[in-house]
């Protein structure tokens, strides 16, 4: 029986607030001068993998995300009336409720699916069926599913745009918005040319491209900004960490890239350290590199900052979580800032 105060009740809520103020987006959005006209192709367009973006594209969906992060007032609802059908086949924390909360913002509906077996698919109905269906219910599908191919079946048969958040280890192109999201509002300044040219940033990946769809998404971003990085290192114990022709393709987009083993060795010259350590498969999840952990005592260069898709396992101390290291609670944040500016150019309601 508990027979005094709890003190954590006497507490006003907000003075635990993580929120990093205006500064930052708001410097974003200075760096970057509107320009909406790349972002018209987006609109009642399917999105399912990152290699679907301009570098103008990208640019411009964060300089939106910047403007409903910091411009609340901003948001007067343009959805209202708008129904979302957000299947989740494979469990989500951020991305469902991210998408939901940025739909709910906006000011539309949504109709949440988040087990398969209570759909028609229990009874051996086809992807292809349900999609036909789906296109008379809502007007925007959100799918995860672990099945890779199970976005490309409904996209045959959608009249409706569809976003991919997450497709078995292929990609999930949302959750690398959010990174990039991310990256640009910590330095602005990747996205001058002269900048970069003059001071471009050693970005570390501990995890496996191969396996790890975030990972895939997120590095098909980076070589859009390709200049303003001088190389990417993938930390990883993996001996074949690439799938078939990845390498390849980015490196001929102009990403420089190294493959270490030594976490504690790269650490001092990376800016940005991205870290994941699970991929999906099936019903059930891989553990990767488990003998490569960041905390507090890791030695990261002054100014360095932690990306992390989440959810953390060991691979991510909670005892960084009370240093400026810490931008992954940042990052998921602004996933819910990054799906808002998504949705309203597929559904061109930005202007
Ligand atoms: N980052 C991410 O995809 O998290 P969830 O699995 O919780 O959606």
């Amino acid at each position: 029986m508990v027979t005094r105060l709890d003190p954590r009740l006497a507490e006003p809520l907000e003075s635990r607030l993580n929120t990093e103020g205006f500064e930052r987006p708001l410097a974003l959005q200075e760096t970057i001068p509107e320009d909406l006209v790349p972002l018209l192709e987006l609109a009642h367009r399917p999105v399912i993998s990152a290699r679907q973006f301009s570098r103008e594209q990208l640019i411009q969906i964060c300089r939106l995300a910047s403007q409903y992060e910091t411009q609340p007032g901003r948001n007067r609802r343009p959805l209202t009336g708008k129904i979302l059908i957000s299947a989740f086949y494979e469990p989500s924390t951020r991305t469902r409720l991210s998408f939901e909360s940025a739909w709910h913002r906006l000011g539309g509906d949504i109709m949440s699916i988040t087990d398969a077996a209570t759909t028609g698919i229990a009874k051996g109905e086809s992807l292809y069926d349900v999609a036909e269906m789906l296109n008379h219910y809502g007007d925007l599908v959100v799918l995860r599913d672990s099945n890779g191919q199970a976005v490309y079946e409904m996209l045959d048969a959608l009249r409706i745009p569809i976003v991919n958040a997450g497709n078995g280890v292929d990609e999930h192109p949302t959750q690398a918005l959010a990174d990039m999201y991310a990256i640009f509002k910590w330095r602005p300044q990747l996205l001058d040319p002269e900048v970069c040219a003059k001071a471009p940033i050693r970005i570390g990946v501990i995890g496996v491209p191969g396996r790890m769809r975030t990972v895939r998404s997120l590095l098909l971003f980076l070589r859009l900004i390709a200049k303003g990085i001088k190389e990417v290192v993938l930390i990883t114990d993996d001996e074949q960490p690439f799938s078939e022709g990845q390498r390849e393709e980015l490196e001929k987009a102009g990403l420089s890239l190294r493959a270490a083993t030594d976490l504690d060795a790269e650490l001092p010259n990376l800016d940005v350290v991205y870290i994941n350590a699970i991929a999906w498969v099936g019903d059930s999840f891989e553990s990767h590199g488990s003998r490569y952990r960041l905390s507090k005592a890791s030695p990261f260069k002054p100014g360095a900052i932690v990306l992390h898709p989440l959810a953390r396992g060991p691979e991510l101390a909670t005892d960084l979580d009370d240093t400026p290291h810490n931008w992954y609670f940042a990052q998921a944040r602004g996933a819910v800032y990054i799906r808002m500016a998504l949705l309203s150019c597929i559904l061109k309601t930005y202007a």
